[in-house]
């Protein structure tokens, strides 16, 4: 398997490999600073939920770090700017918020020992996200590798590969895992207008790692799901509400409804991370809106004249369209309220068991 790596730590700052100048050129870029971290989440040089919750975390790790705090107080007065700024970036894709919160939860389970240990307790929590997402990743893909068709055609939508996880991908994760048992899939790969994830990155990674695919354009998905004899479409998740409803990538409710309408399969695969049951259904789920510009122009040159455009982020798809959630605890089905929720008690569970054993180890 071959995958890249997005971001790493390092004793310089936070690495990331720029994925906005990707597949032309494969630049890494270091951010010495936590504002210069929530830039880079804002301004796409890292994206994808679990990538950004891992981005996130090392934002606060490394302002924590950098802070000129002299005591504990000081920093604990510094964290909220940290945190907030951080979590401004981008609205929709909960693994965000998720690990910013993990952070600040870390904070207070350290904040009794030094300033130094503090601050290395906070660095080892970010690296710590980061190291789980390979095994997540691994493990979803073990459970949805399961429903792929033993040969054949799948789809996916924009990138949920490693690119934008950090780990092995969630959807590609699955095709991966499902191409390393013995599976013979192509994969086919809306370009993923306005902002391309499709055509640069999916196609980059599954090119790079030798896993077959077709590029399409985004208009192209009904016509190859009735006609092309689809097994399954996968994909991957920004926030799944308690009731199941997906918010990915604009596009992704469209193909649902057309992989419906052609009796295929649709999938999602996504971590626990990337489940909100705070809110009980999509309607809650905010949806970014982005830059205009970025719709009217591709990588700065303008393709339609200067009239009003409109760039919504994210769709939800409904719960009833989906076949399935994958996860690292395992699959839910519907009704998803409780096998959701299951999963979710399930994960809290091997959290407390991991911590205890943490504890009695001994760890900062
Ligand atoms: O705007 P992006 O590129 O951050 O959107 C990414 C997606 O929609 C992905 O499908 C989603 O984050 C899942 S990534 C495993």
């Amino acid at each position: 398997m071959r995958v890249p790596q997005p971001i790493e730590w390092t004793t310089d700052g936070v690495v990331m490999i720029d994925q906005r100048k990707l597949p032309g050129e494969l630049v890494r870029e270091t951010y010495t600073d936590y504002q210069g971290v929530a830039a880079a989440i804002r301004d796409m040089v890292i994206r994808g939920a679990p990538a950004i919750g891992v981005a996130a975390a090392m934002g606060v790790a490394l302002g924590v770090l950098r802070s000129k705090a002299r005591s504990i107080s000081e920093l604990r007065a510094e964290l909220p700017r940290i945190c907030e700024t951080i979590a401004a970036t981008r609205p929709t894709a909960v693994d965000l918020f998720w690990a910013v919160e993990r952070m600040k939860r870390r904070f207070e389970e350290v904040a009794g020992g030094d300033l130094a240990a503090v601050r290395a307790a906070m660095v080892a929590e970010a690296r710590r996200i980061h190291e789980e997402k390979r095994a997540t990743d691994e493990a979803i893909g073990r459970f949805g590798a399961e429903f792929m068709p033993p040969s054949g055609v799948v789809m996916t939508q924009c990138n949920a590969g490693a690119l934008a996880t950090a780990g092995i991908g969630t959807a590609l994760g699955v095709i991966r895992v499902a191409v390393e048992q013995g599976r013979k899939l192509r994969v086919l790969v809306p370009e993923t207008r306005p902002y391309l994830q499709g055509a640069r990155l999916t196609a980059w990674e599954l090119h790079e790692d030798g896993i077959p695919l077709t590029l399409i354009t985004d208009n192209m998905v009904g016509h190859f799901l009735k006609t092309a004899g689809v097994g399954a479409v996968v994909v991957g998740a920004d926030r799944v509400a308690a009731n199941g409803d997906t918010a990915n990538k604009i596009g992704t409710y469209s193909m649902a409804v057309l992989a419906r309408e052609n009796s295929v399969p649709f999938y999602v695969a996504a971590p626990v991370s990337t489940l909100d049951l705070s809110i009980p259904s999509g309607a809650q789920i905010p949806i970014e809106e982005r830059s205009a510009a970025e719709v009217t122009h591709i990588r700065g040159v303008r393709i339609a004249p200067d009239v009003e455009a409109a760039h919504p982020a994210f769709d939800v798809t409904p719960a009833k369209l989906i076949a399935a959630i994958f996860t690292e605890y395992g699959v839910a089905r519907a009704p998803y309220e409780t096998s959701l929720a299951a999963l979710a008690r399930q994960a809290t569970g091997s959290q407390a068991n991991f911590k205890s054993r943490e504890n009695i180890a001994g760890r900062p």
